[in-house]
């Protein structure tokens, strides 16, 4: 009995093939693009954007996102080769299962909630502002004691929207997945048109003042470069990260958090037609296509209007779009917005019960997790459990807590994959690979720098909440976990 004890790849392959007692393979490779673009575009580039440029990088939070974006494409090349060779629901849990051995398996696993659940939880706190800011278009507001958890800056008491539309989320998941994808393609194509209008009518009213300079000054890097600082002394000084270069690095930390979702494409391999070839269609698809529309949209954002104005203001969209003469689509664009956000929730909460059902497969978790619906062959169980959690940290925890917390938890998943794709290679080289990975060791070990560069950007608190998290994730599996699991404990 070994925790480091791996998967054999026969085994997850043939698990695959059961199709007639799992899931069902319903997802064609455009769907599969566009439940990564439906998991991708949300709070992060609505809201976020806006808030690096003005604390961050200025302008040049369009570098932010190109930056943001390589370190995803690194991981997500790696995403792809994983995902088109072990075509099975888990995702990095799988992965890492396969090759890195059980106990690895489950810290991921077990880390893959905070993406995930908490994932949607944060949408769920971002979309509520929106909702409340579109109400106020007619004249309505929503009360702030149930508008707000009570550790918001504006405190409240609970925040009752975020709840309501994660329960409602979690009931249309439980109906099918297909019927789900059909409704996520209504929503990517209603939020791609925002981001193309907002791009396209923009353009025009692009003022040049507004983008310059375009790298804002940093004292810190002056002092830096002129030898009166050290380079420990701007690291730890509040010039770190406040615009010029470091900005842009720090800003690269913040918007990483409007590419999550891309990953998510993978925990669908099991219910996708031809996963060999849909997998890294749907994961690199749908990233570039991202990466594209967001670096235009932050040009445009940030053309229309001064940087410093977006301070704290969770809906940049409106405050620039204001600059265009079009403001009699505000309304139609917050309405897109918040079906954006929907569609985000319904893929993270989507991918969090399927984590779950393969970790209960594999025994590493109660029954329970994986008890299908019998009519409708949803984890209806594990979406319902989730519902609960979910909801609790939507309501109560602030936004800005949650997505840290997703950011490097996510980042952390990221990095392991990387590392597994050397493993697997070294372990399996003939196996089937529909994608490879090129330059292998090259790549992978580039994506697992950038992934640390980007979390040690972020802030010590959220460090610490990992650990503690980990901490109670290693107890739970050494208590039931090790015990329980199918590969160690071949007679249970
Ligand atoms: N990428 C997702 C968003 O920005 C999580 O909302």
């Amino acid at each position: 009995m070994s925790i480091w004890k791996t998967k054999p790849l026969s085994i997850l392959l043939n698990e695959a093939s059961e199709d007639e007692k799992g899931l069902k393979r319903t997802l064609s490779a455009r769907s599969l693009v566009a439940l990564g673009v439906g998991a991708i575009i949300g709070a992060g580039l609505f809201s976020l954007t806006g808030i690096a440029a003005a604390d961050n990088a200025g302008p040049a939070v369009t570098l932010s996102f190109i930056l943001a974006a390589v370190g995803c494409a690194f991981a997500g090349l790696c995403y792809a080769e994983f995902a088109s060779m072990i075509p099975v629901a888990g995702s990095a849990y799988t992965y890492s299962y396969a090759t890195m051995g059980e106990f690895v398996a489950w810290i991921i696993g077990w880390d893959l909630v905070l993406e995930y659940a908490l994932g949607a939880a944060t949408v769920a706190v971002s979309w509520s502002q929106y909702v409340d800011k579109f109400l106020g278009n007619y004249g309505l507001h929503i009360p702030q004691a149930i508008l707000h958890g009570p550790w918001d800056e504006k405190p409240g008491f609970i925040n009752l929207p975020a709840i309501l539309i994660i329960f409602a989320l979690s009931l249309l998941l439980i109906r099918g997945t297909k019927e789900s994808a059909l409704i996520n393609n209504i929503l990517v194509i209603l939020k791609v048109t925002v981001v193309i209008v907002f791009i396209g009518l923009g353009w025009g009213f692009i003022d040049g003042a507004n983008h310059t300079p375009f790298i804002p000054v940093n004292e810190g890097e002056a002092l830096l470069s002129s030898g009166k600082m050290s380079f420990l002394n701007f690291f730890s000084s509040d010039y770190f990260g406040h615009y010029g270069w470091s900005g842009i690095l720090r800003g690269a930390g913040v918007v990483f958090f409007a590419f999550i979702g891309f990953d998510a494409v993978s925990t669908a391999a099991q219910e996708a037609k031809d996963p060999q070839k849909g997998m890294p269609i749907g994961i690199l698809g749908s990233l570039i296509i991202c990466t594209v529309l967001y670096v235009l949209f932050a040009f445009v954002l940030t053309g229309l209007e001064n940087y410093l104005n977006f301070k704290g203001d969770a809906s940049p969209v409106t405050t620039a779009f204001a600059k265009t003469g079009y403001t009699f689509l505000n309304s139609a664009l917050t309405i897109a917005i918040i079906a954006g956000y929907t569609s985000v929730m319904l893929v993270m909460l989507m991918g969090q019960s399927r984590v779950f059902y393969s970790m209960s497969i594999d025994g590493l978790l109660p029954k329970f997790f994986s008890t299908l619906h019998s009519k409708n062959r949803t984890p209806y169980k594990t979406n319902l459990l989730f519902m609960v959690f979910v909801s609790v940290f939507a309501g109560f925890v602030p936004v800005s807590d949650l997505g840290h917390m997703v950011s490097i938890g996510t980042l952390f998943a990221f990095a392991l994959v990387c590392i597994g794709v050397v493993v697997m290679r070294k372990t399996n080289p003939d196996a089937e690979r529909g994608f490879r990975v090129p330059f292998v060791p090259v790549f992978p070990i580039v994506g697992v720098v950038i992934c640390l560069i980007l979390m040690a950007g972020l802030p010590v608190e959220s460090w610490e909440r990992l650990a503690i998290w980990m901490i109670i994730g290693v107890a739970l599996y050494f208590a039931y976990g090790k015990k329980n699991s199918k590969l160690n404990n071949p007679q249970k």
